[in-house]
C-alpha cells in the first residue's frame, strides 16, 4: 500500500514537473495577464458557466460524504466520473470560447484544472477498485487541490484565503 501510495505521488507530480520546460513560455504568459488575474477578465458567459461548475463541484464533493462512510463505492466512482467530465476545461465549448479560455486564463490555472481532473479520474478509478484507503487519500488530494486553485485564482471570492503578510508562522 506504501508502494502505491508513492508511485501516486509520483504521477501527480509529472504533470508539474513536465512544466518545467515551458517555464520560459509560462513566464511570458504570465507577465501578459498580470493586469488581471485572468478570471476576472473572462466573457460573462464564460464566467456564469465556471461558477455553475465550480457549484456543482461543491456539490459533489460534498455528496462523496455519505457515500464514502457507508461503503458505497459505486456511488463515488460514478461521482467522480461526473466530477471529472464536468470540469470546465474538458466540457463541450465553442471554438471561440475554448480560444478565450486559453488566452485569457494563465498556464499556471490551466495546469491547476488539469491536475484537479487527473485527481478525479484517479478518485473514479479507486473506488471501482474499491480501496477505501487510496480513495481517501484521492479525496484529500482534492479537497487540497480546491484551496490550492481559490488561492492562487479566487480570493475575490474567498478573501480569507488571501495570503496574509507577516503571518506565515503564527498557528
Ligand atoms: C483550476 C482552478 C479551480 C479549481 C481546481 C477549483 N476551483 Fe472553485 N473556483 C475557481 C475560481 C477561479 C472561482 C471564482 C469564479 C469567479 O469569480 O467567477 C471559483 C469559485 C468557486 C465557488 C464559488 C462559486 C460561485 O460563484 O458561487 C465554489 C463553491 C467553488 N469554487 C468550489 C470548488 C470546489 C469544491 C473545488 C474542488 C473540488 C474547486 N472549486 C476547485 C477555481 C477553481
Amino acid at each position: 500500500m506504501k508502494n502505491l501510495i508513492y508511485l501516486s505521488l509520483f504521477v501527480i507530480l509529472l504533470p508539474t514537473m513536465s512544466f518545467g520546460g515551458d517555464k520560459h513560455q509560462l513566464e511570458e504568459h504570465e507577465e501578459k495577464h498580470q493586469q488581471s488575474s485572468g478570471v476576472e477578465a473572462l466573457s460573462h458567459e464564460l464566467r456564469e458557466l465556471l461558477s455553475q461548475e465550480m457549484r456543482a463541484l461543491e456539490g459533489g464533493m460534498m455528496s462523496i460524504i455519505p457515500a464514502y462512510i457507508s461503503g458505497n463505492w459505486d456511488e463515488i466512482a460514478t461521482i467522480a466520473g461526473k466530477i471529472q467530465n464536468s470540469y470546465i476545461l474538458k466540457q463541450q465549448l465553442t471554438e471561440e470560447q475554448i480560444k478565450e479560455l486559453k488566452s485569457v486564463l494563465p498556464l499556471e490555472f490551466i495546469a491547476k484544472d488539469q491536475n484537479f481532473h487527473y485527481l478525479a479520474g484517479m478518485l473514479e478509478h479507486a473506488a471501482k477498485n474499491k480501496k477505501s484507503e487510496l480513495i481517501n487519500f484521492y479525496f484529500s488530494e482534492m479537497s487540497e487541490s480546491c484551496v490550492s486553485c481559490h488561492t492562487a485564482f479566487a480570493t475575490h471570492k474567498f478573501p480569507a484565503l488571501a495570503p496574509k503578510e507577516k503571518n506565515e508562522h503564527v498557528h
